[in-house]
C-alpha cells in the first residue's frame, strides 16, 4: 500500500490554521488590547511555524469523528494550543532563558519589542488561549481547559523548562526522558488528547492518543536536539548549536547522534501502532508521527 501523502494534507491544514489564527488575532485590538501589545502578540503568533500541535489536534478530532468536520470546539482547541506554544517560544528565547535572537526566521520578540513587552506578550498569549477555549456553550470546553492547563503548567511544560535550566540536574537518561516529556511532550500529548475529546471520541481512542502523544512528544524533542547539532540557522529559522553553547543536557550529548535517531524511530513505530485502530494501516496520524522526526526544520 502506498504511504499516506502528508504534504498536501499538511499544506491544507496549515493554511486552515493560519486563517483561524489570523481571524482571532484580528479581534484582539477592538476587544481593548493596547495596540502595541496586540502587535507584539501577533508578531510571534503569525510569524509562521509548523503548526504541528493544532494540526495534530484537528487530525485526531477528524479521526475519531470519521470525517473532516472541523467542529468549533476542535478549532478553538487547535488555536489555544498554538497560543500556548507561541507564548512558550517567546519566553524560551528571553535573555534569562535561552537568550536567542532568531525565531521562525525572524528576530525574536524581545529583539523587536524589548524584554518587558515580550514578557507581557507571552503572558497575553497564554491567557488569551483560555479565553478562546472557554468561550462557547459546549460542556467539554471545561475539560479541555483543564487538559491544556495541566500540560502547560508546573507539572508539564513550565516544570520541564525548570528541569532544563536546573544547575543540580542528574546526568542520567531517566532525567533527560523526564525533562523532554515535560517540556515538550506534555503539550503534544495534550494536543492529541484534546483532539479526541473535542471530536467526541471514546475511552479507547483517548488511550490511543495518550500512547501516540507520549511517543511523538518525546521523539519530537529528540529530533529538535538532533537538528540543533546537525542543521543550520538558515534551515531551522532559529539558531543552531545553541544547546551546546548554553550547556544544555540533550539526547545527542547523552546517547550520541545515531542512538538518538534510532530511539526517535522506535518511538515513531510505537506511535504508528497506537493509532492503527483509529485509521488503519496508514493515515494522517501515522504520517504526522514520521514527520515529527524526519522534518528538516
Ligand atoms: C520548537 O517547537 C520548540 C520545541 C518544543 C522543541 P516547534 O519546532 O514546533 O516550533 P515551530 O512552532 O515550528 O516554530
Ligand atoms: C523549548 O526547548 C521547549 C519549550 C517549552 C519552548 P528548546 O529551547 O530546545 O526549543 P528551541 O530549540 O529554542 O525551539
Ligand atoms: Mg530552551
Ligand atoms: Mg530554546
Ligand atoms: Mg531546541
Amino acid at each position: 500500500m502506498a504511504a499516506f501523502e502528508l504534504e498536501p494534507f499538511m499544506r491544507s491544514h496549515q493554511a486552515r490554521v493560519e486563517e483561524l489564527l489570523r481571524a482571532r488575532a484580528d479581534r484582539l485590538v477592538p476587544a481593548g488590547t493596547p495596540p502595541r501589545l496586540a502587535e507584539a502578540m501577533r508578531y510571534s503568533l503569525l510569524a509562521g511555524g509548523k503548526r504541528l500541535r493544532p494540526v495534530m489536534c484537528i487530525a485526531f478530532a477528524d479521526a475519531v469523528a470519521k470525517a473532516s468536520t472541523l467542529n468549533e470546539v476542535a478549532v478553538d482547541a487547535a488555536c489555544a494550543l498554538e497560543y500556548v506554544h507561541t507564548y512558550s517560544l517567546v519566553h524560551d528565547d528571553l535573555p534569562c532563558l535561552d537568550n536567542d535572537d532568531l525565531r521562525r526566521g525572524k528576530p525574536t520578540n524581545h529583539k523587536v519589542y524589548g524584554e518587558p513587552l515580550a514578557l507581557l506578550a507571552g503572558d497575553g498569549l497564554l491567557t488569551e488561549a483560555f479565553t478562546v477555549l472557554a468561550s462557547g456553550p459546549e460542556p467539554v470546553r471545561g475539560m479541555l481547559c483543564a487538559e491544556l492547563a495541566r500540560a502547560a503548567g508546573a507539572a508539564g511544560m513550565v516544570g520541564g523548562q525548570v528541569l532544563d535550566i536546573a544547575k543540580d540536574r542528574e546526568a542520567t537518561l531517566a532525567y533527560l526522558l523526564r525533562l523532554h516529556r515535560m517540556k515538550t511532550g506534555a503539550l503534544i500529548r495534550a494536543a492529541c488528547r484534546m483532539g479526541v475529546l473535542a471530536g467526541g471520541g471514546d475511552l479507547a481512542a483517548l488511550v490511543s492518543a495518550e500512547t501516540y502523544g507520549d511517543a511523538v512528544g518525546l521523539a519530537f524533542q529528540i529530533a529538535d536536539d538532533v537538528l540543533d547539532v546537525t542543521s543550520s540557522a538558515e534551515q531551522l529559522g532559529k539558531p543552531a548549536g545553541a544547546d551546546a553553547e548554553a550547556g544544555r543536557f540533550t539526547f545527542p550529548a547523552v546517547l550520541g547522534l545515531e542512538a538518538s535517531r534510532r530511539m526517535a524511530r522506535e518511538l515513531v513505530a510505537k506511535a504508528e501502532e497506537a493509532v492503527r485502530p483509529l485509521e488503519g494501516d496508514d493515515g494522517p496520524l501515522a504520517a504526522l508521527a514520521r514527520y515529527s522526526v524526519e522534518r528538516t526544520s
